[in-house]
């Protein structure tokens, strides 16, 4: 389900970035540019601005920036695909997908989207009507209010086998495109009839509105199956459908997390008691569109399940996808007896959040498990656990966090660390995973993340890159020739500078404009992209007045910066390096300072061409 780069960059390019702004903003023109309130932060002084030369935007007062697709995404928290899908519509441009289906094909699709949505104004409408007295009953039952209803769409669908039929086909709809859907099924010998018949309707509604099939509830114990749902078809993937997602993925971005339970019930009871981040998987185990479609607004995952779940078992299958996501997986057990329908409505919304406040990690979890077997008892049991511990870290991408677990585990259960890092450094490498960069020591002293997306770009990174890109082209190529990622210091300006090699290398040259086909989704890359190119640093030399200055000169400011940029690592490293050696006094160790410090005494002014920069990269990358 790719939607290919050309296409992206063409929507992106159709997009008119001051018309989709101002649907949300009063923008006035100030120059070049226009400006306005900023939307996502509180400000009585316009300082958010809109450039439609480079299609881009960029408050200056929270410092939110990006491109067209960025703004729907913050604003909307709509995913990266869904703010092209939106776009598209809106410009009226196709979207075909890489290997996608056909015209035809997608008529069809089109008509059964159309079918399910008729369907469901048809048992939203019946549940209000007459015939819905024993739908309105059941919902009462479960204190569902007719808020809740609406919100979800529930409806009721009545006893009898064509009462849908006979509308649908008073409505114009194909009998096969009913049959598509799974809303009608056809007999041998041809007849047809209604497949949901008395019983109540769950919609399933995806992120951008389309309804994609349905859950229907039995009302009594003795009607099977209790749930009957929509078969698969073109139009509903049960293992990429999440339940209550149309609903809860703002508050699933918002609070960065979502809780996962297994049933319809499960969700609406815990929306509306306003454990708003909600979804369910219907039963099912988790699969790895799922995760990745989640991941999207969150890598936190908390699973909410009765104590005696099997969906809970199935689940445990599935974390290895989860951890491949690079996502991070908490569990909540209820207590036997209880899912979470029952026990928000008992205990309510504080007791869930409590619960959740006390989740415990997948590892925790599983190790617990292995606990209760008495596997941590006998040596055997015991290398069986650390093997599917050590299975489970060697797939985390973030050092810092397998570092955590190790120890957590081997302090908790009783497991030497040593064992289990001898046991991860087997397992990375037979992955063919590279060694991972050490924890810088700082980091490590005070707990805290390493520079990631928070805190400022060092300013000399930064300005380096404005200048680059401002540049003439073979200056550019020449520059970029010289320019070695291990000098910079901020993961940020890193990704970025990747992104102008990827670029120069595909294209030939660097071209500001076509950047973001590089970044796609990458909201903080958005950002900076947005910021270089808005208020970028004027070079000392006046670039644009070409005749009076010299190639020469392009070099030099370019130069002078990177060097400033070399400098600063220098220093940086030097630092820690010094650090360090309060703790570990090692012949190495004090060698590497020895050398810092001749570095930072060098007499930078006298370096005159980039070869001539010292050569200090940061350990690893
Ligand atoms: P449960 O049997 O736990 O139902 O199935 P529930 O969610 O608690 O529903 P209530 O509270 O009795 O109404 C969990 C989920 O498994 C799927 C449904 O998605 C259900 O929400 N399921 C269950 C089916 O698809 N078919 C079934 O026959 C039963
Ligand atoms: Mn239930």
């Amino acid at each position: 389900m790719r939607i290919p780069e050309e296409k992206i960059e063409e929507i992106r390019a159709a997009a008119d970035i001051v018309d989709v702004v101002s649907g949300f903003v009063r923008l006035k023109k100030a120059g070049r540019n226009y400006t306005g309130l900023c939307p996502f932060h509180r400000e009585k002084t316009p300082s958010f601005n809109v450039n439609p030369e480079r299609a881009i935007f960029k408050c200056f007062g929270c410092g939110k920036g990006g491109n067209v697709f960025t703004f729907l995404m913050e604003m909307e928290q709509l995913s990266f695909v869904d703010a092209v899908e939106t776009l598209a519509e809106r410009y009226n441009i196709a979207l075909s997908r890489e290997g996608g289906p056909s015209q035809e094909t997608r008529d069809r699709i089109e008509a059964m989207y159309e079918a399910n949505r008729l369907a469901a104004h048809f048992f939203f409408d019946t549940l209000q009507g007459g015939k819905g007295e024993i739908g309105r009953t059941y919902y009462e039952g479960r204190a569902w209010t007719p808020e809740t209803q609406r919100g979800f769409g529930l409806g009721f669908a009545p006893d009898g086998w064509r009462h849908f039929l006979d509308f649908a086909r008073n409505s114009g709809m194909e009998e096969d495109v009913l049959e598509a859907t799974g809303l009608i099924i056809r007999k041998e010998g041809g007849k047809t009839y209604d497949r949901f018949r008395n019983r109540v309707v769950f919609p399933i509604i995806s992120v951008s509105r389309k309804v994609l099939g349905f859950g229907a509830r039995a009302l009594t114990p003795d009607d099977h199956p209790k749930y009957l749902n929509s078969p698969e078809s073109a139009v509903y993937n049960k293992s990429r459908v999440l339940y209550g997602l149309s609903q809860s993925h703002r508050a699933i971005r918002d609070l960065d997390a979502v809780v996962l339970v297994e049933g319809y019930a499960d969700v609406i009871s815990l929306y509306q008691a306003g454990v708003e981040n909600v979804v369910s998987t219907s039963g099912t185990a988790l699969t790895p569109d799922q995760v990745h479609m989640l991941s999207r607004y969150t890598r936190n995952f908390f699973f909410l399940y009765d104590a005696d779940s099997a969906g809970l078992s199935a689940m445990l299958r599935g974390i290895d996808t989860i951890l491949d996501e690079d996502c991070d997986a908490r569990i909540v057990q209820l207590p036997a007896g209880e899912d979470p329908d029952s026990y928000v409505r008992a205990r309510g919304a504080d007791a869930v959040r409590a619960r959740l406040g006390e989740a415990v990690s997948f590892v925790d979890f599983i190790t617990e498990q292995f606990r209760r077997e008495g596997k941590l008892e006998t040596p055997e049991g015991k290398t069986q656990v650390t093997r599917r511990i050590v299975d489970l870290v060697a797939r985390m991408d973030d050092p810092l966090r397998r570092e955590f677990y190790i120890h957590h585990i081997a302090e908790k259960y009783g497991i030497y660390e040593s064992v289990l890092y001898r046991e991860l450094a087997k397992e990375l490498k037979s992955r063919g995973d590279r060694p991972r960069r050490p924890v810088p020591v700082e980091v490590a002293q005070e707990g805290r993340e390493p520079e990631k997306t928070q805190g400022d770009i060092p300013r000399e990174e930064k300005v380096f890159c404005e200048l680059l890109l401002q540049a003439p082209a073979e200056i550019q190529s020449e520059v970029l020739q010289h320019v070695r990622i291990g000098h910079f210091h901020d993961p940020r300006i890193r990704r970025f500078l990747h992104v102008l090699f990827e670029q120069h290398e595909h294209e030939g040259h660097i071209q500001t404009d076509a950047l973001w086909r590089y970044v796609e989704e990458d909201v903080s890359m958005h950002n900076l992209l947005a910021d270089m190119l808005m208020d970028p640093i004027k070079p000392v030399s006046e670039w644009s007045r070409k005749q009076t200055v010299t190639p020469t000169d392009e070099r030099r400011v370019l130069l002078d910066a990177y060097k400033k940029v070399v400098r600063r690592m220098v220093e940086v490293t030097h630092g820690r390096v010094q650090q360090q050696l309060r703790t570990d006094a090692s012949p190495e160790l004090l060698a590497r300072f020895r050398e810092l410090a001749l570095l930072l005494r060098v007499r930078w002014d006298g370096i005159l061409t980039f070869d001539d920069i010292p050569d200090v990269e940061e350990e690893g990358d």
